[in-house]
């Protein structure tokens, strides 16, 4: 959701202004992806490597992150929306981690769009964590005399922290970066791409109904032939 900061300062407006903004997009987009019966709608909220920001910023972003989870938790419900924050979150505030756990719990059993925000995230923790996770595997299992489950992709896929999420067939990327910027880059292998110069603030369902509307006109080959 790139572009908050920008659309700010065009504005003559500090930066956290555009965050604001930019949680109205959030909202205008949630709405429209229920809409649209799209089933899993991921946001790159913040990245392991935000956090090297002004600490200003960052206190302005993690406030504006509970206000809005505690703050959407109605519009959840009423939507049958089902909330889940993924990254590290040994990194964010008890008090945040709190707030998301509870949104998490309540909206559980809804049966409507996953709504995946991804906070403290980065494609290399998640391929890290997963590496990590299946040595300890493969340790535990020479300990007991047992042989190690061979690693494939499917395998590997059950370690990283989207396991039970399908693989995203489209990534929309705002504010004119043509980058992946660590997100999720084992799960993005097949995914479409579309770059718009857009700033996040203003996508809004227009915006993103062209977006949808590329990505219906891609062929998919999947590497191979047609
Ligand atoms: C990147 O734009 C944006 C962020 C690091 C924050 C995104 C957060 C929100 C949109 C707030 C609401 C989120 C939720 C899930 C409620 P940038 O700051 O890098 O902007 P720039 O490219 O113009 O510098």
């Amino acid at each position: 959701m790139d572009g908050n900061g920008r659309w700010a300062q065009k504005q003559g407006h500090e930066r956290l202004f555009g965050h604001n903004a930019g949680a109205e997009s959030v909202r205008a987009c949630c709405e429209y992806a229920v809409e649209k019966k799209i089933e899993y709608l991921s946001l790159f909220a913040f990245s392991e490597e935000n956090w090297n920001r002004p600490e200003e910023e960052i206190a302005g972003l993690m406030k504006l992150m509970f206000q809005s989870v505690l703050g959407e938790r109605e519009s959840f419900m009423k939507n049958h929306i089902k909330f889940r924050v993924i990254g590290d979150r040994e990194k964010l505030s008890a008090e945040l981690v709190e707030s998301i756990v509870s949104v998490e719990e309540e909206t559980a059993g809804n049966d409507g769009m996953n709504l995946i925000v991804m906070l403290s995230y980065s494609g290399k923790w998640d391929i890290l964590r997963a590496a990590r996770h299946y040595s300890e595997e493969v340790l535990k299992a020479y300990m007991e005399g047992s042989t190690p489950p061979m690693l494939d992709n499917d395998l590997f896929s059950s370690y990283l922290s989207t396991c039970d999420i399908p693989d995203p067939d489209l990534m929309i990327r705002t504010g004119g970066e043509q980058r992946i910027s660590n997100y999720m880059l084992w799960q993005c292998a097949y995914t479409e791409f579309y770059y718009t110069d857009v700033l996040w603030p203003d996508f809004r369902k227009n915006e993103f109904d062209l977006a949808l509307k590329s990505f219906n006109n891609r062929e998919r080959r999947y590497g191979n032939i047609k």
